[in-house]
């Protein structure tokens, strides 16, 4: 049987992965893709680095060109992430009749569009799986298994760096900096790892779903998005000892016609699975309307997890499953794309934790703006002064936190510019959507 013959556009954490399983299951990739997986050539910045799986120096390149215009490559795999060159690397490689598979969110969430356009022309396809959740099979999912519905609904934590450094910082007292090293030493996160903790990442993720759940084209600038990186221990804590963790979300959801969207983080009831999703997996709840509730949950970063959604790509081409599937079933052109949400009309609850002088009225002072704002508050949470107040502050300055009932973004943001005016109040102060 003729092998498929792999032209491999990066070998880093994942390409890396990806010629280990290649490697070491060699049979057994055989077995199902119905004949062998080899890899022909691949491209690298540097050929002097050591590499896990052993490649002759007529198989390595430099130039990521000559692999994806090489005619002994049936399939580019793109590894290499970012927009450039990886686009114009994607579109060459369909120009000389290849297929690919490419784990890069951004990439597909920027360009997915005019990119999926080109391969129909050509006749080729484009698999992309590892570009959200890392190996838990979401555009598998959505795509096919859930195709008999509409989704209604999409709560998703899909950023598995954010992930874990939340859970280390909470469960393991680490600080914020020492779980961002492991996470990166570990290999979850991007090359930048700011695209992780900024919210970049989930959001461009959270868009790959959006077009494929709702056809609605996004990208990060058009929706709320917040990182992590702002977020303070102390949070964490009080939000636990309200009954909340708190965790990246990523929503994306049908609200009387329009879509609501937004990556933020979010107070999660402690009873809810993607409450209890930690480290680096990731969890997708998704509500359709025939189904009902469905969550999904895998590691979502990582070498092994994000080549196993690769490999599994490669195998879906090798047996033609990919091609019916990309080339039969418009992935983004099969609903009427739903309009967004303004972010003002949001409704939900929030969280808010402000340090206050601890005198008379403070609470009196915050209560009347959130009351002039149509705030309403659901509980009160202040914490006492220690006996020794060392800040050189005429008076103590003291934690108070507030749940609020359901309210729009907009009386939010209102309230917050009242918020700035108080004296009593010491800048910046922290507030978090919660998702009931
Ligand atoms: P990585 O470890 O930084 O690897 C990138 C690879 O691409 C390296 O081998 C690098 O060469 C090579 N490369 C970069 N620019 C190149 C160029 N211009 N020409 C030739 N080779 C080039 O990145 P990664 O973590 O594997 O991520 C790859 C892609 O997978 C990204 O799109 C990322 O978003 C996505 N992804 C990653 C994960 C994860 O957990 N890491 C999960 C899901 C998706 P050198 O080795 O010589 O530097
Ligand atoms: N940096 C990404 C993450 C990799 O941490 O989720 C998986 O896409």
């Amino acid at each position: 049987m003729e092998p498929l013959r792999i032209g491999l556009v990066g070998l880093g954490t994942v390409g890396g992965g990806v010629g280990r399983i290649l490697e070491q299951y060699a049979e057994r990739n055989a077995l199902r893709a119905g004949r062998p997986l080899v890899i022909q050539k691949a491209a690298v910045r540097d050929l002097t680095k050591p590499r896990e799986i052993e490649l002759s120096a007529s198989q390595l390149t430099t130039d990521p060109f000559e692999v994806v215009t090489d005619p002994s490559v049936d399939v580019v795999l793109e590894l290499i992430g970012g927009l450039d060159p990886a686009r114009k690397l994607v579109e060459t490689a369909l120009e000389h009749g290849k297929d690919v598979v490419t784990a890069n969110k951004a990439l597909i969430c920027a360009h997915g569009q005019e990119l999926f356009r080109k391969a129909r022309e050509l006749g080729r396809t484009i698999c992309f799986e590892a570009a959200v959740a890392g190996g838990c099979p979401i555009i598998a999912a959505i795509g096919q298994s859930m195709a008999s519905n509409q989704i209604v609904s999409l709560e998703a934590i899909i950023n598995g760096t954010c992930n874990f450094i939340l859970t280390e910082m909470f469960h393991k007292n680490v600080s914020y900096a020492d779980a961002v090293k492991k996470a990166q030493a570990l290999g979850y996160a991007e090359s930048d790892p700011a695209m992780d903790v900024e919210g970049t990442d989930a959001a461009q993720k959270l868009g790959i779903l959006t077009q494929l759940a709702f056809g609605t084209r996004v990208v990060p600038e058009q929706f709320p998005v917040q990182g992590i990186n702002t977020l303070d221990l102390d949070d964490l804590k009080y939000a636990d000892e309200l009954g909340y963790a708190v965790k990246l979300l990523a929503t994306a959801k049908l609200v009387e016609g329009k879509l609501e969207l937004h990556t933020q983080p979010t107070l999660l009831r402690h009873q809810r699975p993607l409450a209890q999703c930690d480290n680096a997996y990731n969890m997708i709840e998704l509500t359709g309307d025939s189904v009902g509730k469905a969550w999904f949950s895998a590691m979502g970063a990582g070498q092994m997890a994000t080549a196993s959604a690769v490999v599994a790509d490669v195998i879906d081409l090798a047996i033609g499953r990919a091609q019916l599937t990309f080339l039969k079933l418009d992935v983004w052109g099969s609903h009427t794309p739903v309009p967004l949400q303004e972010a003002a009309e949001i409704c939900r609850r929030y969280y808010f934790r402000f340090n206050v002088e601890d005198r008379p009225h403070v609470i009196a002072d915050l209560a009347d703006v959130f009351g002039r704002h149509e705030i309403s508050l659901a509980s009160v949470l202040q914490k006492e002064a220690s006996e020794v107040d060392e800040s050189g502050e005429s008076h103590p300055i003291v934690p108070l936190v507030f749940m609020t009932h359901r309210t729009l973004e907009g009386s939010v943001q209102a309230a917050n510019r009242e918020l700035a005016e108080l004296a009593c109040v010491r800048a910046p102060w922290v507030c978090l959507p919660v998702a009931d």
